[in-house]
């Protein structure tokens, strides 16, 4: 038996206050595959230092910059360096910061939306290919083991030929902070500088997106969009709908909404086939739903046999018990442990950069399809 080694992991933001940070670093945990050394938590060094001592990390390995991050940990031998990075920062700063990790040497395991522009998204792929490293991307609903048991059933023919696809992201988190402009200024999502050029359709509408790509195998070709900023002064969409031509001729909906009062993170898909159709919804998860013609509803949970390899690999415990958020992220972060220790993994095991630029040339085509009065607009790829 040879010995296990943990990877060791940094993280850039993600610090004390965070939103998500607590998600990747018990996803990280789960899997027995990473341990966190350091990084540069938070954009408040005092913060980070708090934050460090919080964890029992090592000051040392605590950074007040990415700048200072990378010098210093290229600076120490390679079997104490940390290897692979997360990035849990506002939008704006994905792109310059992968970027630059990547040029240094790491694998970089990025939050959505990739970067701020297609163009940046294209370069960083180039630059993983030229640098030899693993990025993850974390669209984090593709690690739940019912989505993966979607994709499985619809590769394997399960729903015939696809002829419908609708998914829906649904919030209403915006509705009591965009009536009022004091609220307004305090939400860095809705700040072009920091959000990059969507709210909306950059935050969810995307994830939307990558579900669908993901679960169906198909490409989106073209979209009709249109999106809404509800006030003259807000910048950003917090609301859009578009549909979706897709490569085997089916077509589609990215249904998002911020707007959407007191709905909390309604995210589902349905894809309709010739013979039958899926459905799932993110706050049900462990329940995906196929539906044939003339037949009874059929639910099926993870944790049994009749699943596939990929949602089988995704569940730690027997059926009945739920599978949730750290879950999902918990099974990227294993995939993404294989791709990094060189080891095979299965198709789908974990989003990659191809997945973000794909994500960012449909934000690019949805709003310049809403801004050139609701067009057919070609993804070009
Ligand atoms: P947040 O505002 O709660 O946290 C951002 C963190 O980044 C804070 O700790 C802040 O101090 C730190 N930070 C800011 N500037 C920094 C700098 N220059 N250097 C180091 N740290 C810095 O944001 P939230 O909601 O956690 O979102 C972070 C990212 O995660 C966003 O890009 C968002 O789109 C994405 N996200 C993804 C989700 C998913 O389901 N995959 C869910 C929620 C957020």
């Amino acid at each position: 038996m040879s010995k296990h080694r943990k990877i060791r992991l940094g993280m850039i933001g993600g610090g004390l206050n965070s939103f998500i940070g607590i998600v990747h670093r018990i996803a990280a945990y789960m899997g027995e595959e990473y341990t966190l050394i350091g990084g540069a938590f938070d954009s408040n060094y005092e913060s980070a230092l708090e934050f460090a001592n919080k964890l029992e990390l090592d000051p040392a390995r605590t950074y007040p910059n990415i700048d200072t991050f990378i010098e210093k940990e290229l600076a120490l031998p390679e079997n104490e360096r940390i290897e692979a990075v997360v990035v849990v920062t506002p939008n704006f700063l994905h792109y310059p910061m992968a970027k630059q990790l990547i040029q240094a040497g790491f694998h970089v395991i990025c939050e959505k939306p990739v970067t701020n522009t297609a163009a940046e998204a294209i370069e960083l792929e180039e630059l993983v290919h030229k640098h030899k490293v693993v990025f993850t991307l974390t669209h984090t609903y593709t690690g739940y083991p019912m989505v993966r048991q979607m994709k499985t059933m619809i590769a394997q023919g399960a729903l015939g030929k696809i002829q419908k696809v609708d998914a829906q992201y649904y919030q209403g988190w915006i509705n009591p902070v965009i009536h009022d402009k004091d609220k307004r200024a305090t939400v860095w999502r809705l700040d072009p500088a920091k959000a990059g050029q969507s709210c909306c359709m950059g935050d969810i509408g995307v994830h939307a997106f990558n579900m669908i790509e993901y679960t169906t195998g198909l490409k989106t070709l073209k979209v009709l969009a249109d999106v809404d900023t509800l006030y003259e002064d807000n910048p950003l969409d917090i609301d859009g709908t578009a549909m979706c031509k897709f490569d085997n001729g089916a077509k589609g909906l990215v249904r998002a909404s911020q707007i959407a009062t007191a709905e909390e993170n309604n995210l589902r898909i349905a894809v309709y086939g010739t013979k039958a159709s899926l459905k799932w919804e993110q706050e049900n998860p462990n329940y995906l739903y196929f539906l044939q013609e003339g037949q009874p509803l059929q639910v099926l949970k993870p944790g049994h046999e009749y699943n596939g390899d990929l949602a089988k690999i995704s569940t730690k415990m027997a059926p009945g018990h739920p599978e949730g958020i750290f879950d999902s992220m918990a099974n990227i972060y294993l995939g993404t442990a294989r791709a990094i220790r060189g080891e095979a993994y299965l198709e789908g095991a974990f989003p990659t950069i191809r997945d973000g630029v794909r994500g960012m040339k449909f934000i690019e085509a949805v709003l310049a399809s809403a801004g050139n009065g609701n067009v057919w607009t070609e993804i070009v790829d």
